[in-house]
């Protein structure tokens, strides 16, 4: 599994891309548009470099080397897995998988989503190879968290299931669990319906934004409040993921609240955008 093609260089992507090349991997990242494949490389570096400076890698060159951005999907053609981390949108989504399915060559590569709650059978059967397709859903920040989601489809094969987890455990050396192909699998499940519910609270009135927040900090031992959660995921990321839980279960607790939908109307997008619930440098 040593090639290694990453799709979107977003938070997610560049994480994974960067996680894949710290074990050794050659990594072809793919971003769309010469401005962000630049900002992409740009947030490469700067994190590899933060690495270098805690003493966390000894040289963040060596690793860069392995790293690759692009805009040309052609150059994934060699991979043997290719793990896609592009905006969370089914149609667009699946319009990539049919795409990737073309060019990636090699008869047993796996296609993998870093998707949070989009089925991985929609995505697999948009493939002619829907057995090597899965889930692989890593967590935000990808360097820092341990913990990989895997998904397999009912269509994934058994094989394309333990290929991922000796890619995830042994070589990323990442600790997996197993989830059904249903939205928001085991983690995202429990934590956009809380993070929902603390929307609804500030919305209401109910308490300020610190309070809430302060208040799982102190309360409840959690390193961050919901609201600030919300923001490093990203409040587009969150809507788009609470809509795909109510899609599915149409429990009322996964509806996004209207603030949560008026903000990402408006561009506060939580640190990515510098506005989220709070403000950021
Ligand atoms: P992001 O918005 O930071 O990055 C997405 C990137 O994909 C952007 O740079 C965009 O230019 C690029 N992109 C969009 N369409 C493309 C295409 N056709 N080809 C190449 N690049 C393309 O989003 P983020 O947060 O990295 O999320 C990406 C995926 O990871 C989503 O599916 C999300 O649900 C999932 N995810 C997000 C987590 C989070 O905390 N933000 C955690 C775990 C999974």
């Amino acid at each position: 599994m040593e090639r290694v093609g990453v799709v979107g260089c977003g938070q997610m992507g560049a994480g994974i891309a960067e996680v894949c090349a710290r074990a050794g991997l050659d990594v072809v990242v793919v971003e769309s548009g010469e401005a962000r494949v630049e900002a992409g490389r740009r947030r490469l570096e700067a994190s590899l470099k933060r690495a270098e400076d805690k003493g966390k890698i000894p040289d963040a060159a060596e690793v860069l080397r392995r790293l690759r951005v692009t805009e040309s999907l052609d150059e994934l053609a060699d991979r043997t897995l290719v793990i896609e981390a592009i905006v969370e949108d089914e149609s667009v989504k699946a319009e990539l998988f049919g795409r990737l399915d073309k060019i990636v060559s090699a008869p047993d590569a796996i296609l993998a989503s870093n998707t949070s709650s989009i089925p991985i059978m929609k995505l697999g059967t948009a493939t002619g190879r829907p057995a090597q397709v899965l889930g692989i859903h890593f967590f935000n920040p990808v360097p820092v968290l341990s913990l990989v989601e895997l998904v397999p489809s009912l269509l994934t094969s058994g094989q394309t299931l333990d290929r991922a987890r000796v890619f995830v455990h042994d070589v990323l050396g990442k600790h997996a669990i197993r989830c059904q192909d249903r939205a928001g699998f085991v983690v995202n499940a429990l934590l956009i319906p809380f993070i929902l519910a603390a929307i609804r609270m500030l919305e209401s009135g109910f308490a300020t934004r610190e309070d809430i927040d302060e208040g799982l900090v102190r309360g409840a031992a959690h390193p961050q409040g919901p609201l600030a959660l919300a923001d490093l995921i990203g409040l587009d990321t969150t809507k788009a993921v609470a809509e795909s839980l109510y899609d599915e279960f149409k429990e009322p607790l996964y509806a996004p609240p209207p603030l949560l939908a008026r903000m990402v109307d408006a561009g506060l997008l939580g640190r990515k955008s510098g506005r989220g619930f709070y403000t950021y440098a």
